[in-house]
Parts: C-alpha cells; structure tokens; sequence
C-alpha cells in the first residue's frame, strides 16, 4: 500500500518531522521558504496532508485545486487562515492545537499588559540610549496591576487563564465581556464577573484582548471604543490582528486618549502598521505569546498527531470541523 503524502508548509522542529517520516512520505520545508499562494498549490500537488502555520491561507480557491487534499492540521489554536464552510464542503479535515498552548499564552498576555502597564519597553530603551543619568520621582511612573481592574473580551481557555491569574494572583478585580456568559460556577472558579460591552471598556484598567478573529469581530476595538475607554487605561492584545484598528489604536496612543498599549499581533503581519513605531507607549512584539519551547514543542506534537490519526484510520485528537469524519478515502 503507497503511504500517504504530506507537506510541512514551514521549518518545523526535525525530531516531529522524523516522527511524520514513519508515517507518511513528507515534503518539508526546512529553509521556512513562506510560499506564495500558487506555490503552495503547486507543492500541495499530490498531497493529502498539509502541516500549516496561521500563515498559509487555505481557501475555496487552494482546495479546488487540491482535490487529493483529506486533512489540513494547523500548528495553532487560531484557525481564521482556513476558510472551513469550504474545507467542510469540500469534506476535508481541519485539525488545530487549543488547550497545549493555553497557560504559556496566559502566562504571555499577564506579561505584556504588565510590560505595557509599567512602561518596561519605553524604559529600557531610554536606558539603551543612554540617557540615564539620574533617579527621578516620576520617571517612568506607570499604573498598578494589583488591586485594580481587568477587563477581559473573549472569555475562553486562555482569557479564563488571564482571569485566574488576575484574580488569585494580584488580587484584581476582574470583569469580562464574551459572546455567551459563562457558567457560574466557571465565573466562580476564575473570579470573573460578566458585564456588558459599555460596563467593559468604561471600567477596565487594564483591557486585554483574547477572541477569536472572525469578520463580526473585525476592528472590534476601533476609535469609538477607544475613547470610550479610561485615559489611564492600557490595551494588551494577544489575540489576532485585524480585531483592533492598529491606525485608530496608533493615534489614540499619541493623543493619550489611552495610556498605553502592548501587541504581539497586528494587521497584516509581519508589517505593522508604520505609525505603531513611531509612538513611545507600546511594546510591540512578533506574535510570540505560545512561543515557550516546551509549548511550541508540545504544538507541533499535537498537529503530527492530528495529521497521522487523520490519515491513518485512527481519532484525531482535536479536530475543527468533525463532521467530515470519516475521510473519504
Ligand atoms: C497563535 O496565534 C495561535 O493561534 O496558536
């Protein structure tokens, strides 16, 4: 029997290669060339598995031109790279990697909105520049993060991560704003209280980001929003680019209109928005928020297992869209 044929669509860790290698006859990409979208078509020529990062685009377009194509396994949580209303109909698998990822992402995200609070960012690079010359009662003075509000959007594992952390670990207030209410006994658990879009913005110290991009949540914090925020408040988003108005979001930072933001994910990443760069009350950073080597480890394990349950009669474990089970063959 011929075994199947995969493509690992960027420079993944070899030992996880190694192991797709017993399974199936893999095309890598050890150089991490990122394809064009008709290269990777062109390289997913014969394939029935892909291994995908968020930044391959799988589309209407791509699986019609891939008609071997039976699984896509996304090293991510986020999945909004696929388009799965035409992987579903067209009766391929979809698999991501959700709960390996959730505490490092947490850890990431308390992090940031602390970096962002405490201006590390603006003042480390005063330090590098040089410029320290002596202590001063007011340089760099920033807000606390204990005792002081947390507002959370989007309210699953990794927001519930950021709420307990806030709650039981710095004594804050932490209140959240999410497409459904979470049970009680969750909101308990996590020592987060439901309030509505206004009650979060108007109340929130310290906003943190953490839903899913889809078009209903495209620039969800825009310029609206953000004036509607506290001027002493701080923005952390850790969820996709595209969910914040990075061009509205910039201006507010240089009109003070907020005190400070902190990104690891933009608009049209890897490029960011120019203006982002040029304000000093932000701390940017390229979209590492999963990136412990344990964790990212533990996501390339998961999406191989994915990809060889999928393609070797067995169950994988996390898929997206279930419902195409079992592939045709
Ligand atoms: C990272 O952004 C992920 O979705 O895993």
């Amino acid at each position: 029997m011929t075994r199947p044929a995969i493509l690992v669509a960027r420079a993944v860790f070899p030992e996880v290669v190694s192991r797709l290698r017993q399974h199936f006859d893999v095309e890598d990409n050890p150089t991490d060339t990122i394809f064009t979208p008709a290269q990777l078509i062109q390289r997913l020529q014969g394939k029935q598995g892909a291994f995908t990062t968020g930044s391959e685009r799988i589309g209407a377009e791509l699986l019609a031109a891939c008609p071997q194509l039976r699984v896509v396994s996304n090293m991510a949580v986020g999945y909004n790279n696929f388009d799965v209303e035409a992987l579903t109909s067209r009766g391929v698998l979809a698999t991501n990697t959700p709960d390996v990822l959730t505490e490092t992402t947490a850890d990431f995200g308390f992090a940031l909105m602390m970096a962002t609070a405490r201006r590390m960012a603006e003042s480390e690079q005063y330090l590098r520049r040089g410029e320290w010359t002596k202590w001063a009662y007011d340089m760099f003075t920033g807000s606390d993060i204990h005792g002081s509000t947390l507002g959370i959007l989007g309210m699953g594992r990794i927001g519930q991560g950021i709420a307990r952390r806030g709650a039981l670990g710095f004594g804050m207030r932490v209140i959240y704003h999410n497409r459904s209410r979470l049970p009680a006994e969750t909101e308990a658990a996590v020592g987060a209280r439901y309030v509505d879009k206004a009650t979060l913005l108007a109340q929130a110290d310290h906003l943190v980001l953490v839903l899913p991009y889809t078009a209903e949540n495209h620039h969800v914090i825009g310029a609206v929003e953000l004036a509607a925020m506290k001027p002493t408040a701080t923005l952390t988003n850790i969820a996709r680019g595209g969910i914040v108005d990075d061009a509205a979001l910039a201006q507010a930072l240089r009109d003070r209109r907020i005190a400070a933001a902190g990104l690891d994910v933009f608009e049209g990443e890897p490029a960011l928005n120019p203006a982002l760069l040029t304000v000093p009350n932000v701390v940017l950073t390229p979209h590492i928020a999963s990136a412990s080597i344990a964790t990212r480890r533990a996501m390339a394990d998961l999406a191989a297992d994915n990809l060889i349950a999928a393609l070797t009669g067995g169950v994988p474990p996390t898929p997206i869209n279930p419902a195409v089970l079992p592939l045709r063959t």
